[in-house]
Order: structure tokens, then C-alpha cells, then sequence
């Protein structure tokens, strides 16, 4: 990195995410379910002299470093660029200079929250290199205004998720009073086979599809979000008594208001599919679909590692988590 490193190095740690029901449905304010993944991203920050007016992110294995002050050609480079920037002039009111090395653990347009864990890390590894504190509210606030960058219009469930206890069920809903996020209790460990279709998925792209479907066709589509929220409250009524076979059932029933959306693809289909014949109990792609991640929902451990090894057989990256209540 340029410039002379100036103060004592700081870190800080964001979540990935899994939304397990109400993707989409969450933005237009129905309620969501999601659990924080045991990685996400990891920073470190350090306040700098010499490196000119701007301060920098590095993030890796990405490759990528982008300079506060420095538009970039490239447009995802740039969007990134201009959420650090967003984040420096929130974090740093005496505007100090800072350098800051990202090292991602999740995949990226992948549905997985990747943004949100990038930019909780990055803020947090700020304020401990400045040596400030700051609320949990003002880091959730940086964080929404660096996914205002990257999605436009955010719910607000990844930079909540990226910030939240890892492993543990959340429902999760958008007001206007702010995000309002309910801990779920479960009486049983919820085993998620997640696999990656390795198909980039832009959540931004996504959330207008649906934005515009509702400009075109608000009837129809108010009523498929409607019935996306009825889903997560009966998936919550299905996991505080661990019926799992309905649990299920609705993912499979979320995953066809998503399809009605036009959110899901091909290969997630064919994914969803793969996992319900290895004996997963329903399947749906989480997060802003287009391609990305799907998840099953396995009775046990074992079937868990049965039908992740379906998936990565069929040549897709695939992993077991836990999560409850
Ligand atoms: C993306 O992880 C989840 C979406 O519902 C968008 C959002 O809530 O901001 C698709």
C-alpha cells in the first residue's frame, strides 16, 4: 500500500449471511429470516501519511485496490470506490487518511451478503484505527449508506446480518423507524446445505426487476409479495416447533414466488432440483437470485453432507451450515 503508516493498525469483522425465507419480499417491507454465516469478511485499518489526499482499500483474494478520491473506469470497481468514499466521509470527520486491507471469506455476488460483511469489517477496522467508538445504530447507518452505493434501494437485512451474532436465527423487518431484528427460537439445529451456482448475480439488477414488475403489474405482483410474507410467518411458526418437513415445503414455496418473479435461473432450478432428489426437504435460492447461491434444508447432519456432495458432484461449490435459535 502507498504512504507511511502513522497509528496502531485496527480490525474489525462483518458476517455473511444466509436468508433462509422473504428475499425481495423484505425491500417492499414484509418480514425476512435470516442467519449471519460464521465467515464474511475480515479488515484491518491503518491511519497513513504520504499517500496523498485519499485513502485506500485493498481487498483480497479480489485483487482489487481502489483510492478514495480516484474514479475508476471499470464500473464495479468504481461503485466500490465511491461506497469507500461514502464510508471515509462518515467515519473520519477530521478526514485522516487511512489505508485498509480487506480479506473476503465468501464469495462475491453470490447472494451471501458480501458487500454488507465488506463494509461493517471496513468500518469497524476504521474506527479502531482512529481509536473512536461508535453505536451500533451509526455503524448500521454507514453501512446502508455503502449499500445505497452497490443496491440503491437495500432492506437493510445483509448490513443487519453482518453485524449480528454468527449462527443464530433472525427475523428480520424494514420500517420506517429503522430495521427491527426479532431473534428466533428454535428447539433444533437447522442444517442448510448451501451451493454456489458460480453464476454472478447482481442484487441490484435484481431488485429493479422486481421494482419494475410492481411499476408494471402491482396487483399481481403485491399479492406474490404478499404471499412471500406469509411464508416467513408460517416458516417461523414451522422452525419454533421444528417441523421441519413443512419448513421444507415452504422453501419450495418460496422458491416458486421467487421463480413467478423471474429471479430464479436455469441452473438454480436445476440445483434446487439436484438437492431434492439427494433428499433435501424443499430448496430456493437465497439472497438477490439472478444466478448466485440456492440452499437446502436437510432433516439431519448427515443427510446435510449427503446432498452437498450431490451438489458438488454435479460440479458446484457446496457447504453444510448450522444455524438456531
Ligand atoms: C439481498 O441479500 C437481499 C434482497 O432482499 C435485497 C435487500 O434486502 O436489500 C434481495
Amino acid at each position: 500500500m502507498n504512504g507511511v503508516q502513522a497509528g496502531p493498525p485496527g480490525s474489525g469483522q462483518g458476517s455473511g449471511k444466509v436468508i433462509l425465507f422473504g428475499e425481495h419480499a423484505v425491500v417492499h417491507g414484509r418480514p425476512a429470516i435470516a442467519a449471519a454465516l460464521s465467515r464474511g469478511c475480515l479488515a484491518r485499518a491503518q491511519t497513513t501519511t504520504g499517500a496523498g489526499a485519499q485513502s485506500l482499500l485493498r481487498v483480497e483474494p479480489w485483487g482489487v485496490q481502489v483510492g478514495s478520491a480516484e474514479p475508476e473506469a471499470d464500473p464495479e470497481r468504481e461503485l466500490l470506490r465511491r461506497a469507500f468514499a461514502v464510508v471515509c466521509e462518515l467515519c473520519s470527520s477530521e478526514r485522516q487518511v487511512v489505508s485498509v486491507q480487506g480479506e473476503m471469506e465468501i464469495p462475491s455476488g453470490a447472494g451471501l451478503g458480501s458487500s454488507a460483511a465488506l463494509s461493517v469489517a471496513v468500518i469497524r477496522a476504521i474506527d479502531a484505527a482512529l481509536q473512536q467508538s461508535r453505536s451500533d445504530a451509526d455503524v448500521l447507518a454507514a453501512s446502508l449508506a455503502w449499500e445505497r452505493v452497490f443496491h440503491g434501494n437495500p432492506s437493510g437485512v445483509d448490513s443487519a446480518m453482518a453485524m449480528a451474532t454468527r449462527g443464530g436465527l433472525r427475523r428480520f423487518v424494514r420500517s420506517a423507524a429503522g430495521p427491527v431484528l426479532t431473534p428466533l427460537h428454535t428447539n433444533d439445529v437447522v442444517h442448510v446445505v448451501v451451493g454456489n451456482s458460480a453464476e454472478h448475480g447482481s442484487t441490484m439488477a435484481m431488485v429493479t426487476r422486481v421494482a419494475e414488475h410492481l411499476q408494471r403489474d402491482p396487483a399481481r405482483t403485491e399479492a406474490i409479495l404478499d404471499a412471500i410474507g406469509d411464508v416467513v410467518d408460517n416458516a417461523q411458526r414451522a422452525l419454533e416447533t421444528a417441523d421441519f418437513a413443512r419448513l421444507g415445503r415452504l422453501m419450495d414455496e418460496n422458491q416458486g414466488h421467487l421463480e413467478r418473479l423471474g429471479l430464479s435461473t436455469p441452473k438454480l432450478e436445476r440445483m434446487c432440483q439436484s438437492a431434492r432428489d439427494a433428499g433435501a426437504l424443499g430448496a430456493k435460492l437465497t439472497g438477490g437470485g439472478g444466478g448466485g447461491c440456492m440452499i437446502a434444508l436437510a432433516a439431519d447432519a448427515s443427510r446435510g453432507q449427503l446432498i452437498a456432495r450431490a451438489l458438488s458432484d454435479a460440479g458446484y461449490a457446496a457447504f453444510v451450515v448450522e444455524v438456531s435459535g
